[in-house]
Parts: structure tokens; sequence; C-alpha cells
């Protein structure tokens, strides 16, 4: 393998616009606070780019905004709540903070999203044992989304609410309606491998003023409209600071011009590894209108144990690569959950055979090449 000069990422911070301005424009007018005109702002703003398809409150993660859902739900402590198993943990760790129980979905092998035929599975089961979820957690998984008007249309069945992670999939839409939207609560993230980010954070969107007001007041303590500090309910250290909002509202400015970038590293890996019988990228799901997080590919008739030796080789010439998610039902923590696959588990599979490639915004043309003949190079000896 040829090593790189420097580190390619998968997904890395890409600083391009305004953010020294504005961050310095929050120390100068000492708003260095968990609250402030950036804060306000980068919600306004967000609130426009999902279209006013909801009400926006921004967060310091967006494991907290699922967090915060689950409150507004009303989920408690034995509830059970379903959740898309090929994720990362931060979609399904708030279901243990609230002493939930969690229940996996597998996913559809187009669109790595949650297959809705296990998802129906899943109802009729627990609806025969009388134990209805309180919500779904649907996973808009690296940029991709599921076909929202089944899934709706499932959970309105069925009386249950959807979350809709889309921490991965700002930027991204169905049938032209913004991901975050087809929820009933919607949540983001800016962790610094997001396609925007504030360094660290989150938002979460609402259907109704109310129920952000809700959010707003949780996430801040739950502070009661008292003289003195007075407290009924209990409440979360979740805002956002205004020094982290000040660099998202710049990364926002941006954001078209990531996705084009992307999109770009995406056409050209897809280019490439078309028309073999060995590969198979993740394609974009019919309807979706990506942002092209992550490019995704499937190695076919290789051991798990190649994929794994694939990754060590390309991190040790500088590529940084990885493993797609390990699903959710296979993690230790999760041992004893239930899982439910339609005819076979699909998202097991794809974690044995699939691995994120570099799709950093400033990988260059050459840099590109090099990593896709690395690949095919060590597939192909
Ligand atoms: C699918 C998914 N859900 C939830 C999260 C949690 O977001 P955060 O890291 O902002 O808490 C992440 C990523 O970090 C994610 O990829």
């Amino acid at each position: 393998m040829i090593k790189m000069d420097r580190k390619l990422y998968l997904s890395c911070p890409h600083v391009t616009g305004n953010e020294i301005k504005y961050v310095t424009e929050a120390i100068e007018s000492n708003w260095v606070a968990p609250l402030g005109p950036y804060v306000n702002k980068f919600e306004e703003d967000l609130r426009t780019e999902i279209k006013d398809g909801g009400y926006v409150v921004a967060l310091n993660s967006g494991t907290g905004a699922i967090d915060i859902a689950l409150d507004l739900i009303g989920v408690q402590s034995g509830d059970i709540i379903f959740c898309s198993s090929f994720t990362f943990i931060g979609s399904a760790n708030p279901i243990l903070y609230k002493k939930a129980v969690p229940v996996f979905i597998d996913a559809d092998p187009e669109t790595w999203c949650i297959c809705e035929k296990s998802l129906e599975k899943a109802l009729i089961k627990y609806e025969k044992i009388g134990k209805r979820p309180k919500a779904l957690i649907c996973v808009d998984l690296f940029g991709n989304s599921p076909n929202y008007n089944k899934i709706q249309e499932i959970c309105t069945k069925y009386d249950v609410k959807i979350i809709e992670d889309s921490a991965e999939a700002l930027g991204s839409s169905f049938n032209g309606k913004a991901c975050g939207t087809f929820g009933d609560y919607g949540i983001f993230s800016f962790n610094g491998n997001k396609i925007i980010t504030t360094s660290g954070g989150g938002a979460l969107v609402t259907k109704t003023k109310e129920l952000a007001q809700r959010a707003q007041f949780l996430i801040t303590q739950a502070r009661d409209n008292a003289p003195y500090y007075e407290h009924s309910v209990m409440g979360y250290n979740y805002r956002m600071s205004n020094i982290c909002a000040a660099i998202g509202v710049a990364q926002l400015e941006t954001l078209r011009n990531k996705i084009e970038l992307k999109k770009a590293i995406h056409e050209r890996y897809q280019e490439a590894f078309k028309g073999s019988d060995r590969y198979k990228m993740l394609n974009v799901s019919a309807g979706t209108d990506s942002n092209y997080w992550l490019s995704c590919l499937t190695i076919k008739n290789v051991s798990f144990e190649k994929t794994v030796a694939l990754v060590k080789a390309l991190n040790e010439s500088n590529i940084e690569a990885r493993q797609v998610w390990k699903p959710m039902h296979l993690q230790p923590l999760f041992k004893d959950a239930d899982y439910i696959c339609d005819q076979e588990d699909v998202c097991s599979k794809l974690f044995e055979s699939s691995i994120c490639l570099p799709s950093a915004c400033d990988m260059t043309l050459e840099e590109q090449i090099t990593v896709i003949n690395n690949i095919k190079g060590f597939i192909e000896s």
C-alpha cells in the first residue's frame, strides 16, 4: 500500500468561512455563556435550513437531544423503545438513561436504514403481548433516509411516536422534505465528525413552539418561573454555548458547499468501484437527496478478518477507514435486548463486510485515487 504524506480522515471539521470572525465577535461582546445571540441565530438558521419543518432547540449534543425527546414523549422506566440496530451507540444510550427497554430492529439491505418489514414484525409481536412501544428511534444512516411515507404509515397505525435520529443527515431530504422533520421529534449532531460541527453539539426539532419551550426549560436545569432558584421537576444542563453556536452559524453557511464536495467524492468512489461484483457502494435510497456524509463500501465474498485487516492496513498508510457501525444487538451492553429481523440478519452481515471510506471535504483527487488503488490492491491481490 502507498502511504499518504498526510493523514486522511473519514470526516473531519472543514473550517473555511466565518468561524473565526463570529467566535471573535462572541468573545469581544462577552457572550461567553451557555446562551446568547449566536445560540438564537443558530436555532433560527437551522429552522430555515429545514424549511420551517419544526422548531429548533440547540443543545450540547445529539445524544442529549434524544434524551430530551424521550422526556417530552413521557418515557418512563420499563417502557419499550424500538430503535434501529444499525447505528452509533449515541442513538441507544438515552434509552438506558430512562431505564427503558430497548428493542432493536434490523436494517434494509439497500438503504441501510430501518427495515419496514422488520419494524412491522416487531410491532405485531409486541402488540400480541400487550407491550406497545412508546417510541421508535429511527436513524437516517450515513446521510441516507428510509422511506418515511411507509415508516410514518406504520407508526401511525400502531400509535408509536417517531424520534428521527438525523444526527448524520443534516442537509439530506426525502421527497423534497428535510430529514430531521419526519419524526414527531428530530435530532441533529454537530460532533466534530459530522457534516457541520460546533466542536460538539446537537439540536432537537419539535413540532410546536410549546414543546420547544418545554425542551429549553428542561435543558437549563428546569428552573421554575420564580424570583429565586426553585425547581419542581428534574432538569438537565444540556444547553449549547454561544461560542459553539458562533462556530455553528459559520459552518451552516457553508453546508451546501460541503455537500457538493462530499457528493463529488462519493461519485468518484461509485465510478471506481462500479462494474465489479467484488464491490458495492451504499447507494442513495430512492427519493432521498443525500448529504453524502460518509461513503461506504461493501466488499463481497471476503471474510470479516479480511475487512478488519484492510482497515488496519489503510490506517497504517495514514488513511483513516473503519468498519461500519457495529449493530446495537451485537454489543455486549445490549446482550439481553430483543432484536427483530425479517428473513435474515441484514445489518450483522453488512457490519462484517462493509467499511467507511475517507470522505473528508478537503481530500484531493490524487489522494482519493491512491485510496482506491490501495483498497483494490489489497483486496484483489
Ligand atoms: C446516528 C447517530 N446518533 C446519535 C449520535 C450522537 O450525537 P452526539 O455525538 O452529538 O451526541 C451520533 C453521532 O455522534 C450518530 O451518528
